[in-house]
């Protein structure tokens, strides 16, 4: 185990929690929107980042308040020196998950688009939030249609051997059973799946307050 996976006592017995000045209330009247963490999660190339995307654009629209983390971004900064062992995915997802709960606190609809491949890590994340503030929303596209897409060239790579724990290939990918949304990115063009999101965040409520 690496030295920032040192649990409890040792590290944080001199470390007082402060109460913000500005409640998260206050921020949710002022962005007029209940804030929450849109997970995605799917394969390489399933569309995450692409539907992401598509969402916020939507959201500015309707004038709410909206961050996406993605992936590949955040691994060249927060997380770069993270690999893709499963314990590195492990810690990516546990720091994302703790910067997500901090965007939701700031009044924020925060989307994440990271693979995510593990259930438990998935479901940690949830457990950080209230209830209702982690909507899990699954990019459900085929290994063959995200192998057939390839848009970095990776699987190509993987396939050749050149990329080793590639996620569907030599590394596992635990799709969720019961996701909040479930996207076919094969059968739906990406603003109907965007509007898939939009109509669920309407429907329950988090557009307004
Ligand atoms: S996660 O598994 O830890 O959640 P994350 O979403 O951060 O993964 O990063 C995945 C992105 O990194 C992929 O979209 C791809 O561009 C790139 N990548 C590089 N190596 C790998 C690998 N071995 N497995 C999966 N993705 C990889």
């Amino acid at each position: 185990m690496k030295a920032f996976h040192v649990e409890g006592s040792e590290k944080t017995e001199n470390i007082v929690w402060h109460d913000h000045a500005v409640s998260t209330q206050e921020r949710i009247s002022l962005k007029m929107q209940q804030p929450a963490i849109l997970w995605f999660t799917g394969l390489s190339g399933s569309g995450k980042s692409t539907i992401a995307n598509a969402v916020e654009r939507k959201l500015l629209t309707l004038n709410k308040h909206s961050y996406l983390l993605d992936g590949d971004n955040v691994r060249h900064g927060l997380n770069r020196d993270l690999s893709f062992t499963d314990q590195d995915r492990i810690e990516n997802i546990r720091r994302i998950g703790e910067v997500a709960k901090l965007f939701v606190d700031s009044g924020l609809l925060v989307l994440t688009a990271f693979i995510s491949p593990f259930v438990s890590d998935r479901e940690q994340v949830r457990k950080l939030v209230s209830h209702g503030q982690f909507i899990e929303v699954f990019i459900d596209t085929p290994i063959e249609v995200c192998e057939s897409r390839d848009p970095k060239g990776l699987y190509k790579k993987a396939r050749a051997g050149d990329i080793k724990h590639f996620t569907g290939i030599d590394s596992d990918y635990e799709a969720p059973s019961n996701p909040e949304i479930h996207l076919h990115t094969d059968r739906y063009l990406i603003e109907e799946c965007a509007d898939q999101v939009i109509n669920y965040l309407s429907e329950n409520g988090y557009l307004s307050i």
